[in-house]
């Protein structure tokens, strides 16, 4: 329940990890950080502190316990931890915005990129009652922050996603191996693999998310379900190759798409430079295109490579190639603008939000 004359009780539950970290530094110079902030994170971290707003704060156990007096938490700790802990914060009295995987489908809960479906938090921002809404997977929100101006301009009828997907996108410990396997080939020693479990510098290999009996990893048929439900549409034909490339931070993909009516690569540009959230980089003369490492930091999604797809009729396809900070609006930020959305109340009278 939101004090509309106070700031929000904040918990960050995962605070210690790579996107627990990023939400507190985005907080910490947001309106919504003005009230008090609360770190969770497993037995392994309680007892050290984290730094919030030039002072230190003692990270917590988390456990069902602990929310009372919250008004909004952040999960990012992962989904069985979502699963156990979340309903116990709703039940304190704290809205979840949950950054895992584990409430995703589910039909009460809804699955938001602002730009794109925020109008679904509408009953959240005037209600009372608190609850769950899901963050999307990462791949998805970069993808569809892309896509879905030219959806909802001509319609589209097939994606074919490719992705290049970053090594933080798998957390703190992977981020670091990758960063372990350039110091021992720098050192001339046999590659560290104690989390990745094979060598990932110089190399790329299929995502590390379980495959299923129809060939699929979790990462592609996230991706498909997860438009889908955004979209509210299931007929759009999606088929993704999800790949993990050595790069510490901010996904890329190649997407490839089949329209319902024509859109022209001049028009596309178009509607792209105009969209919310998306900054078109696309210079043919200086051969300059989205790269993750100049998306990395930003809140922008990077959209270049914007080209007529020759192999279809005038118009009716089109491919984009997309970069865009995994770690900010594939996670963080998403959160953080879904927070604005529904502590509208007590934002008003703030300076606005920072986003
Ligand atoms: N990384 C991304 O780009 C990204 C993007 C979108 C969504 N996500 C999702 O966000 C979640 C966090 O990802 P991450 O990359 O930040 O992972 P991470 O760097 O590995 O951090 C994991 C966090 O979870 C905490 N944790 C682990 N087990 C816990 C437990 N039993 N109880 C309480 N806290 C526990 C860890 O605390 P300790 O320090 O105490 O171990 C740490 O704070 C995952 O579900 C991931 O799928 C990640």
């Amino acid at each position: 329940m939101v004090n509309e004359s106070e700031h929000p009780t904040l918990a960050v539950v995962g605070a210690t990890g790579l996107v627990g970290r990023e939400l507190l530094e985005i907080l910490a110079d947001h309106p919504l950080g003005r009230g008090s902030m609360r770190l969770f994170a497993s037995a392994r971290s309680a007892g050290r502190t984290l730094p919030w707003q030039g002072a230190s704060i003692p990270v917590e156990q988390a456990g069902p316990d602990v929310f009372a007096g919250v008004d909004l938490a952040f999960f990012c700790a992962g989904g069985q931890v979502s699963r156990e802990l979340a309903p116990a914060a709703v039940k304190a009295g704290a809205n979840v915005i949950d950054n895992t995987s584990a409430f995703r489908m589910q039909s009460d809960v809804p699955l938001v990129v602002p730009e794109i479906n925020g109008e679904v938090l509408d009953a959240f921002a005037n209600s009372d009652t608190p609850g769950i809404i899901a963050n999307p997977n990462c791949s998805t929100i970069i993808a569809l922050m892309a896509v879905t101006p030219l959806h909802r301009a001509v319609g589209i009828n097939r994606m074919v996603v490719s992705t290049y997907q970053a090594a933080s996108g798998a957390g703190g410990a992977f981020m670091r191996e990758l960063e372990q396997q350039a110091e021992d080939h720098v050192a001339g020693r046999p590659y560290t693999q104690k989390t990745v479990g094979r060598q990932y510098l110089f190399n790329l290999f299929s995502h590390d998310s379980p495959i299923g009996p129809d060939g699929y990893n979790e990462e592609e048929r996230k991706l498909v379900r997860e438009t889908h439900r955004i979209w509210n549409d299931d007929s759009v034909h999606i088929t993704a190759t999800c790949v993990r490339v050595p790069v510490l931070r901010a996904h890329s993909e190649s997407i490839n798409l089949t329209f319902v009516e024509p859109l022209y690569e001049d028009e596309a540009r178009e509607l792209l430079v105009d969209a919310p959230g998306v900054r078109v980089v696309d210079d043919r003369a200086a051969n300059r295109f989205p790269e993750p490492a100049e998306a990395t930091g930003l809140d922008e999604v990077l959209v270049g490579r914007i080209r007529s797809d020759l192999s279809q009729p005038p118009g009716m396809g089109l491919d984009l190639f997309v970069c865009g900070d995994q770690l900010r609006k594939g996670a963080a930020l998403n959160a953080v603008q879904i927070a604005e959305r529904i502590f509208v109340r007590s934002l008003a009278g703030a300076s606005g939000p920072a986003h």
